[in-house]
Order: C-alpha cells, then structure tokens, then sequence
C-alpha cells in the first residue's frame, strides 16, 4: 500500500481524525437515507469502529485490526444496499465534516480523495430510478 509521508495520522493526529468522523456521525443521526441503514439504535460502537479504522489507514496505530481483523471492506458492506444515491450521500457528510473540522491541507485532501474513491468501490446495488 502506498503511504503519503507525511501521513494524514501525522499531520491531524487521532483526535483530528476523531474529531471528523464524530462530525460526519453527527450528520448520520439526522439523515433519513444513511440512519436507516446502521443496524445498531446506538451509533457509537459504528462511531468507534470506523474511528479506529480511519486512524489505522491513515497511518496511525493498528488497534482497528487488532480488534477487528482484516478491514475486508466491500465484504463488510455487502449486507447495505449502497448504490449510487447512498454513496453521494455517505461522501457529502464525510466531505462536509472534513470541512467542518478545518482540516489543514494537504491532509484534509488526501481524506477527500481516499473518501470519495472508496466509498464508489464499495457501491454494490445498481440504482433503481
Ligand atoms: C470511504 C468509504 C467508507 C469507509 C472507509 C467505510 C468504513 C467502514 C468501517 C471500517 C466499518 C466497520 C466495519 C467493521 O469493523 O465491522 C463500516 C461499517 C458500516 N458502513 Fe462504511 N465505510 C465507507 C463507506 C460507506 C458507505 C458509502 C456506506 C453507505 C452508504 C457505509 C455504510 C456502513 C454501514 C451501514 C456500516 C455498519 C455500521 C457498523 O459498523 O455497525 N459505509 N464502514
């Protein structure tokens, strides 16, 4: 895997990154598309997990696979109807809470570019229109 130096985890530490993802939860909670879609009524333990995730890709420690394995997303995902509609909304948060916390570039670039080509490679329904 290629790692930008100096990692996204270098520049914003965890608790940049933390601070985004408890942004983009914060979106989730209100958004009748995406709150559906998370099985638990707590959103924390998601929270936590794609947290520890974020930290572990971006460079930081790898308590994510030390819980949890290999990450396997597109398998993770496979349960969720992700077609197009839900990824544009998944990235609209996630980009809106990048912005939100005042990421500093160049990390809250490489965030937007990791965010916006995963989330296409984990669409697994074709739209019904
Ligand atoms: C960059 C894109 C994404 C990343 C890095 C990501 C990452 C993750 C991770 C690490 C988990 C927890 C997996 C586990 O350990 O069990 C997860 C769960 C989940 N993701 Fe994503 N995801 C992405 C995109 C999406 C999109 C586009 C959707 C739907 C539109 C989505 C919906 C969910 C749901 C519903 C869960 C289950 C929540 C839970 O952990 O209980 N994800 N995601």
């Amino acid at each position: 895997m290629f790692v930008p130096f100096p990692t996204v985890h270098d520049q914003i530490g965890a608790e940049g990154i933390a601070r985004v993802v408890a942004a983009f939860y914060r979106r989730v909670a209100e958004d009748p598309l995406l709150r559906p879609m998370y099985p638990e009524d707590d959103l924390g333990p998601a929270e936590r997990r794609l947290r520890l995730f974020l930290i572990q890709f971006f460079g930081g420690p790898s308590v994510y696979s030390d819980e949890r394995g290999h990450p396997r997303l597109r398998l993770r995902h496979s349960p969720f109807r992700i077609d197009q509609a839900a990824r544009d909304v998944w990235v609209r948060h996630m980009l809106a809470a990048v912005d939100e916390c005042a990421v500093p570039e160049p990390a809250a670039e490489i965030m937007r570019h990791y965010f916006e080509r995963t989330a296409t490679g984990l669409i697994n329904r074709v739209s019904v229109e």
